[in-house]
């Protein structure tokens, strides 16, 4: 339906560093599909958007309308990869001040996140914000077990038991969690709440295309068929092995050319604000898929033309450890055509008659070259139009590139035993028993 663009200055490297490393990107395509590389067991979502159990998915509809027509707020409790995507996707796909907006005009749920930190400040704020709205509550964590989005559920449940009693309560309750695992699936088994599954072989940052994404990215009023299409074409276009014709396989190829000859970081890179948490979830997908064994590049983001204003200067003349993929959209949404004035004071007639996106355009080219210039390579990935089905594909095409990037680097992208250290010491600090 529509193509995803891959373009790189091929005289960033040599034509050498390119075909090198191709049987390396064609053996992890082959270990992928053929599930015999590391961390196997964590790779349902490779093939996910042709399994996935329609019955579910239909369901997620249902409560995603049930949903809407019960509350005016729907809160997301969930951390790392049981929330990310999902705020990629409703940030990218909804009105800047989605929120804001009357209820009229936005016709679906506000959408606010919690679980994700620890901050008893948010929570109480949070449960200000909502004293007299109606709630539902999405409940998120494949183990069941972490203790952010636990805290959180904790205290959010007990508030809904007060205002709506307990019978109420259940049904503005919705749990997605492994299908027979967990304190969670325990919970919502005893209490009798609707539950969607997070299927074991898929890693919480592979999940937005599970229950885990697709709940709230539905009740935000967004097309999830349309998501799912443009997964599923991302799936059969991306298995590709001709690495020439493939470009998710040339992204992983290329940040691994990046990383051989001495680049540390690799920074995402955007120009329009509602894209700006893609970056979010990318640093996610890739710092915990590849930052182990004592290796990986530090995925990082800039928000242009924005952060140009605070690490501009860094980029064009610090280390030159870095490397730039810049995530554009070739299409306009809403534009705004500046306006010739008689006097000029702000000497901005020269723009008079062109449009806001114009000058983001020429900011992008602009920096590209310098930066290019200044030795910082650039790669470009090009969404033809910002809707759910292009975001879909994008969000594979990454996640396919991890695995793939992964294995040539030669860790397990699909484990995250470095999480772990943080939590024992926090347990042992608070006598968890
Ligand atoms: O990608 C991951 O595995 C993590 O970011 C998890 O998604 C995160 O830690 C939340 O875990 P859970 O869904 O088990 O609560």
């Amino acid at each position: 339906m529509g193509k995803l663009e891959f373009n790189y200055d091929s005289a960033m490297i040599k034509s050498h560093e390119y075909e090198n490393l191709k049987p390396m990107v064609l053996a992890a395509h082959e270990q992928l599909h053929a599930g015999t590389g590391a961390g196997n067991d964590y790779i349902g979502w490779l093939d996910y958007a042709t399994t996935y159990d329609r019955e579910e998915f239909a369901r997620i509809k249902s409560a995603a309308a049930k949903i809407n027509e019960m509350a005016d707020v729907l809160i997301v409790i969930g951390i790392g990869g049981s929330y990310l995507g999902a705020k990629t996707v409703i940030d990218a796909l909804s009105h800047s001040f989605y929120n804001e907006l009357p209820k009229e005009r936005r016709k679906t749920a506000r959408i606010y996140f919690a679980g994700h930190q620890i901050s008893g400040t948010y929570l109480t704020d949070l449960l200000e914000m909502i004293e007299h709205e109606s709630v539902c509550l999405n409940v998120i964590s494949k183990s069941g077990t972490t203790t952010e989005p636990a805290i959180a559920f904790r205290v959010l449940k007990n508030a809904l038991e007060k205002k709506y009693g307990k019978e109420e309560a259940v049904k503005r309750i919705f749990a997605t969690t492994d299908a027979k695992n967990g304190a969670l699936r325990q919970l919502a088994t005893a209490n009798g709440y609707e539950t969607f599954v997070i299927p074991a072989n898929v890693g919480g940052r592979y999940s937005v295309i599970t229950p885990v994404g697709l709940l709230p990215i539905a009740t935000a009023g967004i097309d999830i068929d349309a998501f799912m299409a443009g997964v599923t074409e991302g799936q059969a276009e991306y298995s590709n092995p001709n690495i020439d014709e493939n470009i998710c396989y040339q992204y992983a190829l290329l940040r691994n050319v990046m990383y051989n000859k001495g680049k540390a970081i690799e920074v995402l890179v955007n120009y329009e604000p509602s894209m700006a948490f893609l970056a979010e979830w990318w640093m996610q997908l890739y710092g915990e898929s590849e930052g182990k064994d004592g290796k990986g590049l530090f995925p990082t983001k800039m928000n242009n033309t924005t952060d140009l204003h605070s690490m501009g200067q860094m980029i064009q003349d610090g280390p030159r450890h870095v490397f730039e993929t810049v995530v554009r959209v070739a299409s306009v949404e809403k534009d705004i055509v500046l306006e010739l004035e008689d006097n000029d004071l702000d000497g901005l007639n020269y723009l008079a008659g062109k449009t806001m996106s114009y000058v983001n355009e020429n900011a992008f080219k602009g920096t590209l070259e310098a930066h290019v210039d200044g030795n910082v390579p650039n790669l470009v990935v090009t969404m033809p139009t910002k809707d759910a089905f292009h975001l879909g594909k994008l969000m594979y095409f990454f996640m396919k590139a991890c695995g793939v990037s992964g294995y040539v680097l030669g860790v397990n992208p699909f484990d995250q035993p470095g999480v772990e250290a943080y939590k024992k010491n926090m347990f042992r600090l608070l006598g968890k028993k």
